[in-house]
């Protein structure tokens, strides 16, 4: 991955550290929108939502000035549907370079022009979901075409050489025999690629689970063989403990420890705030959310990237990101 410029780099260090010591959020998503352009079938925000309550990007500026996180995702649902994007992106963008800012996307919409664009405005990373490494794709996120768009755009995109793109992989049971197809494919096209593992959380769907335990012998081989990639190459952002957690995960069907609305939170499109995209939950503010969730949370349902890397001891996630000098940011796709 890109390395950070120094100066940022440690900039972050001390807010993140601060944060850290206040307890309040290293990383934010602020979801743009609900409505998207697919209708993935693990995940319960397809479609479009006509009538949707949303905030402004003025809005945006004053929650990303009081959070102050030093990582902040913009997801959805789809964000880049909204045509204040290039507004939210300036609005959120703080004059010291902070926060890092990671795009997460189904990239339906995304071209070169909108890629340049976005980083010309300080966005500092694109993460670009991707479940199979061909038209497969397609079918489980119900937009025809979307694969080929993606081998179209990715190596354009890539060929600039800002090295921020990272495509990122939810495993389920569907998907599970062609991992290191998609990281062939990330590789192929020159950008990097992050695991993260399906909750049944969001839809109830358990279809996608892991848990027969000769889907979980293959899980775990597949990992072996992530990890071995990842030894001799940089492609694979994960960190070597979330990628063998993935696989505990699966197979103790949970995880415990989680520091969702501590650690992380995500923004409604109406600025009403949740601890993770898994719930459909709406809290007025932090405090409330604090209050009447994180003091009791004992959830352990999902494991994506965010979650595993950020409930880690803090002096973990630090010597891991002053060792590469990067922030693991590409750990963070939702
Ligand atoms: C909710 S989407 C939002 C951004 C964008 N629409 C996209 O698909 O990249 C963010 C990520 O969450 C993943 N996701 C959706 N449903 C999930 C689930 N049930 N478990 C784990 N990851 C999920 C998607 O595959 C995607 O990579
Ligand atoms: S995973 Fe992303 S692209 Fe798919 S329906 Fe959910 S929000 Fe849309
Ligand atoms: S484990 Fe944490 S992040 Fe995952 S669904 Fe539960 S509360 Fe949300």
């Amino acid at each position: 991955m890109k390395k950070l410029d120094v100066a940022l780099a440690a900039r972050m260090a001390a807010r993140g550290t601060a944060n850290y010591a206040k307890r309040t959020p290293l990383a934010v998503s602020f979801e743009l929108t609900h409505s998207c352009t697919c209708n993935c079938l693990h995940c319960d925000h397809g479609g479009l939502k006509p009538r949707e309550e949303q905030i402004t990007a003025e809005d945006y500026r004053k929650l990303e000035r009081k959070l102050k996180p030093i990582l902040l995702q913009l997801s959805g649902g789809e964000p880049l549907l909204r045509p204040d994007f290039f507004d939210i992106v300036d609005a959120v963008k703080e004059d010291s370079g902070m926060p890092y800012l990671i795009v997460v996307s189904n990239a339906s919409r995304l071209t070169e022009e909108i890629y340049l664009k976005a980083l010309d405005h300080g966005v500092n990373q694109f993460s670009i979901s991707l479940d199979f490494p061909d038209e497969r794709h397609d079918e489980f996120r119900k937009f025809k075409g979307l694969y080929n768009h993606l081998s179209d755009l990715i190596p354009k995109l890539t060929r600039h050489g800002h090295n921020n793109i990272v495509m990122n992989t939810a495993i389920t049971r569907w998907n599970l025999p062609y991992l290191e197809g998609c990281y062939e494919k990330a590789k192929e096209w020159g950008a990097n690629i992050s695991f993260s593992a399906y909750s049944a959380e969001r839809t109830k769907n358990q279809e996608y689970n892991i848990s027969a335990p000769e889907d979980l012998e293959l899980l775990r081989k597949s990992i072996d063989r992530l990890l071995e990639i990842k030894s001799s190459n940089g492609r694979i952002v994960n960190s070597d403990w979330t990628l063998t957690g993935t696989y505990e995960f699966f197979k103790n069907g949970g995880a415990p420890g989680c520091k969702a609305g501590e650690r992380y939170m995500v923004v409604n499109p109406d600025g009403t705030m949740r601890p993770c995209s898994m719930f459909d939950l709406k809290f007025k503010s932090r405090e409330e959310m604090v209050e009447q969730f994180v003091k009791g949370n004992t959830c352990g349902s999902c494991y994506v990237s965010i979650r595993a890397y950020l409930s880690e001891s803090y002096w973990k996630m630090l010597s891991d990101n002053v060792r590469e000098r990067v922030l693991k940011s590409g750990e963070t796709g939702c």
